[in-house]
């Protein structure tokens, strides 16, 4: 009896470990290992961002936590945080803000196949992050009071006597500071401090933001104003005889700036097959859309519908100087410019 029982507590035994090993062996039967997830740190706001995500929650089952915030605001979270940091890409609204985080190495270098999606000019130089959408830097102006033919063709002609007291700008703005980073890589900071000067002694009118300066231009109180190209969409949105155009500047001015919004994934990501599988789905042509219809903002990829904006942003980058995006995080000199012109 003793013999048997032994012989059938070892079967036994055998027969355990034999069916967990099938188990494990058997393709359909592996274990599912934990639900993925993917923790972004957004600097584009919910009301854009929300409906996306839980797009693409759906669609590939992945569960997204996401901290909201301001991009620079996050960009210097990230630099506090270091290797620490439970996030696993950031999506900016500034290059500048995407810029610093790459500067401090904090950037896993992105797959070829991911950015051989886009345009050269719409990742950095080293890959790391991708654009998602583009806004450009115009010239916002009266329809009523200003003769489009004698525009001036450079930004710096805003500062002639033609336009004393007739300009509007928005000093403490992210998107103009952006701007001035640009103008003073690319003119030199000496030169942008002696405009900025200028500027403020025709008189030159300072607005809170874009949407106070378009409105400005829309009442009488200035007939020019430097601003971002979506704003207008949205006004006309509401009112299509709202008394405003817009244009660039001649070809190569430094005043042509296009910006961008993008994302890059963080080098301490365990995520990283979800990151990669947002970042692809961000670039998706229903989603293209539905990023730049709903902000006014240039798809990333030529061939996508937009509501308003119908120039493709390759059109618009030609006509804007090259420059390296990640320069834009060079923002502390160009707060320093703007204190001594006695602007901040
Ligand atoms: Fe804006």
């Amino acid at each position: 009896m003793m013999t048997i029982t032994c012989i059938t507590n070892k079967t036994r035994r055998f027969l355990l470990w034999a069916g967990m090993l099938l188990v494990l062996m058997l393709p359909g039967r592996v274990p599912d290992t934990a639900a993925q997830s993917l923790t972004i740190y957004s600097g584009r706001s919910k009301a854009l961002v929300e409906p996306l995500i839980r797009k693409f929650e759906e669609e590939h089952g992945i569960r997204m936590n996401v901290r909201y915030g301001g991009s620079t605001q996050l960009a210097v979270a990230l630099l506090e945080e270091g290797r620490r940091t439970p996030a696993d890409v950031f999506w900016a609204q500034d290059a500048g803000a995407l810029g610093a985080v790459h500067r401090n190495g904090m950037f896993e270098p992105l797959p070829e196949e991911l950015l051989s999606l886009l345009p050269a000019q719409l990742h950095n130089s080293e890959g790391t992050w991708i654009a998602t959408s583009g806004r450009a830097r115009v010239m916002a102006y009266s329809t009523s009071r200003v003769d489009a033919d004698l525009l001036p063709e450079s930004i710096f002609g805003l500062a002639d006597r033609r336009w004393r007291g007739r300009v509007g700008w928005a000093p403490s703005n992210g998107s103009f500071q952006s701007l001035l980073t640009a103008m003073r890589l690319l003119e030199g900071d000496d030169v942008i401090l002696q405009w900025l000067h200028d500027m403020k002694a025709n008189n030159t009118q300072g607005y809170i933001n874009n949407s106070a300066l378009l409105q400005a231009v829309a009442a009488g109180e200035i007939d020019i104003a430097l601003t971002n190209h979506y704003y207008l969409f949205r006004f006309r949105e509401t009112d299509p005889d709202f008394p405003v155009e817009q244009t660039l500047f001649a070809d190569g001015d430094s005043g042509n700036l296009v910006n961008v919004a993008g994302i890059g994934m963080l080098t301490t990501s365990r995520n990283r097959d979800a990151a990669l599988k947002f970042m692809k789905f961000l670039l998706e042509p229903e989603n293209q859309e539905w990023v730049t219809r709903e902000v006014y903002e240039y798809p990333v990829l030529e061939g996508i519908s937009t509501r308003s904006v119908d120039t493709p942003l390759s059109d618009i980058q030609d006509v804007s100087p090259d420059l390296d995006l990640d320069d834009l995080s060079d923002l502390n000199r160009t707060l320093d410019l703007l204190r001594r012109a006695g602007l901040l």
